[in-house]
C-alpha cells in the first residue's frame, strides 16, 4: 500500500473507533461544522467551486493535541447543511511529513488546486517549509502536484516561519499572501506573484511589525488573507505576540485587519490601524472567499491554539468552525453580519414587544433553550445596565451573562458562571446609543453574538449543564423597553 492510502485509511480507523464516544457528547454542536475526532483548527480552502462551497480544515484525527496534520473536508450547497467528504489531504510526502499545515483554494480553469504549506521538522527540532500544489477536478480526490513543492523554503532575509498561503488571481496574475518573520523576529505578510500557480517571484512585503505604525505587533503573523472590499483593501492577519491593552488582545493571539490600498507593484500596503475581529474568547485564523452573488464571506477557528483543555476532550474531539459571515465595509471599518441562509434553520418563533423592564430581571415563556437564535431590540432608557443571561440553571449557579454598562460604554461577556471549561470576562467600547440591538446564536456549547447589525461580534464556547436552559433579561438602576424579542429554536 502506497503510504498516502497508508496514512488516509489510518484516520479513517480512528475516525471509526471514536464515532460513538463522540457521538455521546452533548456538547457537539449542531449546526457548526467541527471534526468527526480528533482536533480541529484554522479553516483552509475556503471556496465555492462549481456553484457549492468547500470549507477545509486543519485536522489532527489522532488526538485532541496539535499532532500530526491533515486536511479535512466539509461541502454544501447552501452554507448551512454541511457534507463530511472526509479527507482532502494526507501528509505522506517528505516535503510534510510532519504536516499538510494551512493555506486556501483556487479555481484554475475548472480544476479545484490547493495551496498549502509543507511542514517538515527534523530530528533536532528545527523547521523546513515548502509551499505545494494539490489538484483536483471532482473537488473531492486530490492528488499532490508531481514537482511539490513550488516553493523551496523562505526568501532571503525571513526565518523558516514562512507559511499559510493565501492565493488569489488579478488581471491574469496569480498573487500570494503569506505569513513570515523577518530575521528581525518580527511579523511580516509577503506579497507573491506568478504565472501559472507553480513558479513565485516575490513582490515585497505587504506589511509587518515595526511598518506602517504597527509598532511592536507581533513575531509572526499567521493566516494573512487580503482582498478588495467596496473599493478598498482589506488585510486580515492573526498576528501572534501582540502584548494585551487594556481590552484588546487579550486572548493568547489576535486576529483582526487593516484597511487601506495596496501597490501591487511594490507589494506595500497604506493602511490604518489594526482591529480585532471578533470580541470574545474563542476566534482564530479566520479565511474569506468571495461566492457568485459577490458576497465576501468569513470563516473562522472558533478555538485558540494552545488551549487544548475543554469539557469536550474527554469524548475524543476538541474545537469547531463559527458560523459563515458576509463582511461589508462601513467607513473603512468591517462589517460582519450572520449569512443571510442562517435563516433557514429558524423554527418554533416566539415573539414579544414592549416589555418595560425597570431595575429588575425577569423571565419571559417559552424564552429558553440551549440551541437557539434570538433578536432583541432594547430601547435604552435611564438603566445603567442591561442585558441577559443565557443558560441559566434553576439553582442560579450557572449562568453566562451579558450586558451593555452605560457609564463604562462597554458590552461585557462574563463567562465566569458558564459551567465547564476556561472561564473570564471580555469588554468592547460600543457607543451609547438609543438603541442596542442583539442577534445571538447558542449552539450547545457555543456562543456568538452579533451587536447592533455587526458592528462587533463576540464568538466564544460555553460548557453549561444540558439542564442549564433558562434565559433572564434585566435591567439595573432604572429602566429600558425591550422594544421587540424574537426566539427561534435552529434545526
Ligand atoms: C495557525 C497555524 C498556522 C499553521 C497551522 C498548523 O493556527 O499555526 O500558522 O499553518 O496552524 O496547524
Amino acid at each position: 500500500m502506497n503510504k498516502n492510502n497508508e496514512l488516509m485509511n489510518k484516520a479513517y480507523d480512528a475516525i471509526q473507533n471514536n464515532k460513538d464516544l463522540v457521538n455521546s457528547d452533548y456538547y457537539r454542536l449542531k449546526y457548526h461544522t467541527m471534526p468527526p475526532t480528533g482536533l480541529l483548527n484554522d479553516p483552509n480552502g475556503f471556496i465555492q467551486f462549481k456553484g457549492e462551497y468547500h470549507v477545509f480544515y486543519q485536522f489532527h484525527p489522532f488526538g485532541t493535541n496539535h499532532g500530526l496534520k491533515y486536511w479535512g473536508h466539509y461541502k454544501s450547497k447552501d452554507l448551512i447543511n454541511w457534507d463530511d467528504t472526509g479527507i482532502a489531504l494526507a501528509p505522506s510526502e517528505w516535503y510534510e511529513s510532519h504536516g499538510c499545515y494551512s493555506g486556501s483554494a483556487v479555481d484554475d480553469n475548472g480544476i479545484l488546486t490547493l495551496v498549502y504549506t509543507g511542514n517538515v521538522k527534523d530530528i533536532d527540532g528545527n523547521r523546513e517549509t515548502y509551499q505545494c500544489l494539490a489538484m483536483s477536478k471532482d473537488g473531492i480526490n486530490f492528488e499532490k502536484y508531481k514537482d511539490n513543492p513550488v516553493i523551496h523554503n523562505q526568501p532571503e532575509g525571513y526565518t523558516r516561519h514562512f507559511r499559510d498561503p493565501k492565493v488569489w488571481r488579478k488581471d491574469g496574475i496569480w498573487y500570494m499572501i503569506i505569513g513570515a518573520q523577518s530575521i528581525k523576529e518580527e511579523g511580516r505578510a509577503l506579497l507573491l506573484k506568478s504565472e501559472n500557480l507553480k513558479n513565485w517571484n516575490l513582490v515585497g512585503e505587504v506589511s509587518g511589525s515595526n511598518i506602517n505604525g504597527l509598532n511592536d505587533f507581533g513575531f509572526m503573523w499567521e493566516c494573512p488573507d487580503l482582498f478588495e472590499l467596496d473599493e478598498k483593501d482589506v488585510l486580515i492577519i492573526s498576528p501572534q505576540g501582540v502584548k494585551p491593552k487594556g481590552d484588546l488582545y487579550n486572548n493568547i493571539y489576535q486576529s483582526g485587519y487593516v484597511v487601506g490600498k495596496l501597490d501591487y507593484e511594490s507589494g506595500n500596503m497604506k493602511h490604518g490601524e489594526f482591529i480585532e475581529l471578533d470580541r470574545g474568547f474563542e476566534f482564530y485564523a479566520p479565511q474569506t472567499t468571495i461566492d457568485d452573488k459577490g458576497r465576501r464571506l468569513l470563516i473562522a477557528w472558533m478555538g485558540l491554539p494552545e488551549e487544548e483543555e475543554h469539557p469536550t476532550t474527554e469524548k475524543g474531539w476538541i474545537h469547531a468552525m463559527t458560523i459563515p459571515r458576509v463582511l461589508e465595509l462601513r467607513e473603512n471599518k468591517v462589517i460582519q453580519k450572520p449569512v443571510e441562509e442562517m435563516k433557514k434553520l429558524r423554527k418554533d418563533l416566539v415573539s414579544y414587544n414592549n416589555v418595560e423592564i425597570n431595575d429588575e430581571e425577569i423571565t419571559l415563556e417559552n424564552i429558553s433553550g440551549d440551541v437557539f437564535e434570538i433578536e432583541a431590540t432594547f430601547e435604552v432608557k435611564d438603566a445603567k445596565k442591561f442585558g441577559m443571561k443565557l443558560r441559566c440553571s434553576k439553582d442560579l449557579s450557572e449562568e453566562t451573562l451579558m450586558y451593555y454598562d452605560r457609564e463604562d460604554r462597554k458590552f461585557v461577556l462574563d463567562r465566569n458562571k458558564s459551567g465547564k471549561g476556561y472561564k473570564g470576562i471580555r469588554k468592547c467600547y460600543i457607543e451609547d446609543k438609543k438603541e442596542l440591538k442583539l442577534n445571538i446564536f447558542m449552539d450547545t456549547s457555543s456562543l456568538e453574538i452579533f451587536i447592533n447589525d455587526g458592528e462587533e461580534v463576540f464568538t466564544s464556547r460555553i460548557y453549561p449543564d444540558k439542564e442549564s436552559l433558562g434565559i433572564k433579561i434585566f435591567a439595573n438602576e432604572g429602566s429600558i423597553n425591550l422594544r421587540e424579542i424574537n426566539k427561534w429554536n435552529l434545526k
